[in-house]
This record gives C-alpha cells, structure tokens and sequence, in this order.
C-alpha cells in the first residue's frame, strides 16, 4: 500500500516538476526540466511516504561511530577505565583515547559492544558504564585465554558518558598489536 502511494505520489510530482518551456528556435517544442530543489522535496517526501517520519531535509546532521582496540596486554588498576588505544574509527571525534571515554554528542540511542581477551590462565572483569551507573559485565574464565562480549543499546543524553572499566578483583586484560583481541565499539543509532 506505502509502496503504491509512493509511486503514485512520484509521478504526480515529477509531472509537476516537469515543465515545458518554449525554445527559441524551435516553435512549439518543449524541453523539460527536473529542477534540483524538486527533486529534494520529491527524497524528502518520499522519506515521509516511507514512514520513517522524517523527511531527508530535517534528517539528522549529526552522526557518530567509534571503534577502538588494545595492542598491549594489561594489567589493570582497580576501577581503572580502560584506554583502548588504537583508534579505527572516530566520526564525530566523541571517544578520547586518553581517558578511554566515549561522550554522546546529542541525545540519542546509541548501540555499544565490547569484546575483551583474559591474560592466559588470569581473571578479567570489566563492565560498560554509562555515567556513574555500571550496565552489563564480562567475567571470562581462568583457563587458558578466554574472551567475552558485551553488547549493549543505552538511551543517552547530551553529555552522558560511556566507558569500558574494571572491576572486582579481576584484571587481566590480553590483546596484541598484530591480532586486536580486546576492543570497544559504539554508534549512534538514532
Ligand atoms: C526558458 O528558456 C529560456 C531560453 O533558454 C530561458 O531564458 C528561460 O529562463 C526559460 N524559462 C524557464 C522557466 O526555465
Ligand atoms: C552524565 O555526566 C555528564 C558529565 O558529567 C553530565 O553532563 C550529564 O548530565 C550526566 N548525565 C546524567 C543522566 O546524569
Ligand atoms: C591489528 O591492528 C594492527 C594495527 O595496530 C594491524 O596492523 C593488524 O593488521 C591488525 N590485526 C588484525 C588481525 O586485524
């Protein structure tokens, strides 16, 4: 039904936008013209159309994507946040590697994963936190190397902070430079 609308609404607006004008040389011929600004308005209500609820021309400007990873094992303080160092992608620059703290821009949901690596027969326990609040927790095993994975949406607002941290008494955290074990991602979904 959208779908038919949709195509309905298309070509009544590329006929409106669609205008002849009379050529100079020519008597009676006609040249049509798709102007640009229809053709905006034509994405945006289609947009509309689709049910997204918001045309291209308000769509948000702001975006913001991160993932970062360790290329050193650690040992980690108690509570210590860890600086993922490595940095892959950084749209909108909101994760400082020196802290290790991602700052949400505007507003929003924001999808976050995380996937760390044990020290070889040591215990690691990290959480995501958001501001002063801890969400969800990785404890891998002590046998061996072992990894978890977290992954998490958290509605944030401007400022609020997201961060990978330490906890209890387990803090072995292994990665290398050429194999990227232990890492930490995040966007803005909407
Ligand atoms: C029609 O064509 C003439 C000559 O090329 C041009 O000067 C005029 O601006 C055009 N009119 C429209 C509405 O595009
Ligand atoms: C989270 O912390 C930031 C920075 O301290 C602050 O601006 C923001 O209001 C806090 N958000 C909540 C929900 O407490
Ligand atoms: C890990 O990251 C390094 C750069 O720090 C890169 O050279 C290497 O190819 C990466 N390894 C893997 C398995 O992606």
């Amino acid at each position: 039904m959208y779908i038919m609308n949709a195509v309905c609404f298309i070509v009544v607006v590329m006929v409106i936008s669609c205008y002849g004008n009379k050529t100079n040389t020519q008597k009676g011929s006609y040249t049509l013209k798709l102007e640009n600004a229809n053709y905006e308005e034509l994405r945006s209500m289609f947009m509309k159309i689709k049910g997204t609820g918001q045309g291209m021309g308000e769509h948000q400007e702001k975006f913001s994507a991160f993932a970062v990873s360790l290329t050193d094992p650690k040992t980690l303080g108690v509570g210590q946040i860890v600086k993922f160092n490595k940095v892959w992608t950084n749209i909108n620059k909101d994760y400082h590697a020196s802290t290790g703290v991602y700052t949400a821009p505007i507003a929003g949901v924001y999808q976050f994963s995380c996937s760390v690596m044990t020290v070889s027969s040591n215990t690691l326990r990290v959480s995501l936190w958001k501001n002063d609040t801890k969400t969800v927790s990785i404890f891998p095993g002590n046998t061996g190397h072992n990894m978890g994975t977290l992954n998490m949406v958290l509605e944030l607002k401007k400022g609020d902070k997201v961060y990978i941290k330490q906890g209890g008494s387990d803090k072995y955290i292994y990665s290398e430079s050429d194999s990227n074990f232990s890492m930490f991602s995040g966007y803005l979904i909407r």
